[in-house]
């Protein structure tokens, strides 16, 4: 296991770095059994498990934060426990109850509270939910036995750039997910099926790619990793869709804007409307807010300039300020998101 002392907080990148302990809970005989808790960093899992042949695998991804008041505060882990249940009943996997969930998380962090970054840092403990079919099939059928586990990783930014403008780029030739398919669903399937243009987004300089809908290639999904949001007139403009991820970053956002005065819009939002943005953004637990600065259509060879000067602009800063500033205790948690831990 690796020692906290060798980290340095304020240089971490989005990595994996061991820590002391994870916690895991198996599904048998029609039901989920106690908590465990493991050193290990590996599973045992049948060869013929259904979680490698089939894509029975769930995750999720959510943020401790340590308070400048010592405290340690997570950002609506009920919000990821109905999003998973919510992937299991798309995926045919026994749903965890939210109270199990909560209890996983509790003891994960107290069992690895000095892997929580420093506020001065930061630098976050991101907690990774993971839920996989054990069971064997050769048939394509849901298994008969799960395992759930949590581990946790300090991270700091997942985009290199952090909070400075990055360009982007419209790829037709790939789609992350079908309409009718598991985009709203957080399964490794979506991650695998974005890997290969992600790579090539990346070896052109890009920072991620803007799916546009997999039918029509009109509207836009979300990027890579993360939702998107413009600003125009003092207006959040969200993509409504049937393939992208219900992200809780942009749910809180979208609270977060209209708390400021803003209108908020959750619609289809055409790809013609990017040359409208006054200022656009990556938002999810991994990216917080990344914001765009251009968007290079490279099938049309079209250019979106969406920041002028390079630097964020002010809708986006004031809320990736207001949103971190909840997450750290730094403004009054006024909706009631964060579990608090007083002693951790
Ligand atoms: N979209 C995708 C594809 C993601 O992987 C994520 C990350 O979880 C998000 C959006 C953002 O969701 P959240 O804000 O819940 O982290
Ligand atoms: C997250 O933001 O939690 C994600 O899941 C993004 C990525 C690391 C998969």
């Amino acid at each position: 296991m690796e020692n906290k002392q060798e980290l340095d907080w304020s240089s971490l990148g989005f990595g994996y770095h061991p820590t002391h302990y994870n916690v895991r809970c198996y599904w048998r005989d029609g039901a989920w059994g106690e908590l465990e808790v493991s050193d290990s960093e590996m599973i045992t899992i049948p060869m013929a498990a259904t979680s490698l042949h089939y894509g029975q695998e769930a995750f999720e991804g959510l943020k401790a934060f340590r308070g400048r008041d010592g405290k340690v505060r997570v950002f609506r882990p009920e919000e990821n426990a109905a999003r998973l249940q919510s992937t299991c009943r798309g995926i045919l996997m026994p749903e965890l109850p939210t109270e199990r969930f909560l209890e996983a998380i509790d003891r994960v962090l107290e069992l690895n509270k000095d892997f929580i970054p420093p506020y001065e840092s930061g630098a976050s403990l991101y907690i990774r939910p993971l839920l996989i079919g054990l069971g064997k099939q050769v048939g394509i059928a849901p298994a008969n036995e799960y395992l759930f586990l949590v581990f946790v990783t300090p991270v700091g930014a997942y985009f290199k750039t952090g909070f400075r403008p990055s360009p982007m780029a419209i790829m037709r030739g790939y789609d992350r997910a079908a309409p009718l398919g598991t985009g709203t669903y957080k399964v490794g399937g979506n991650y695998a099926a974005s890997l290969k243009s992600g790579v090539l987004a990346h070896e052109l300089g890009y920072s991620a790619v803007i799916y546009l809908d997999a039918k029509e290639k009109l509207y836009i999904d979300e990027c890579g990793p993360a939702n998107f949001f413009g600003i125009r007139e003092n207006t959040y403009i969200t993509p409504k869709s049937s393939s992208i991820l219900p992200s809780v970053t942009n749910k809180s956002l979208m609270q977060l804007a209209q708390d400021m005065g803003l209108k908020v819009e959750q619609r289809p939002v055409h790809v013609d409307e990017l040359a409208t943005f006054e200022e656009a953004g990556a938002c999810g637990t991994a990216a917080v807010i990344s914001p765009i600065l251009r968007v290079d259509d490279l099938d049309e060879h079209k250019q979106y300039i969406i920041s002028k000067d390079g630097n964020p602009g002010p809708i986006s800063t004031a809320l990736y300020e207001r949103l971190r500033a909840i997450q750290y205790g730094d403004y009054p948690d006024e909706h009631g998101w964060v579990r608090l831990y007083e002693s951790l």
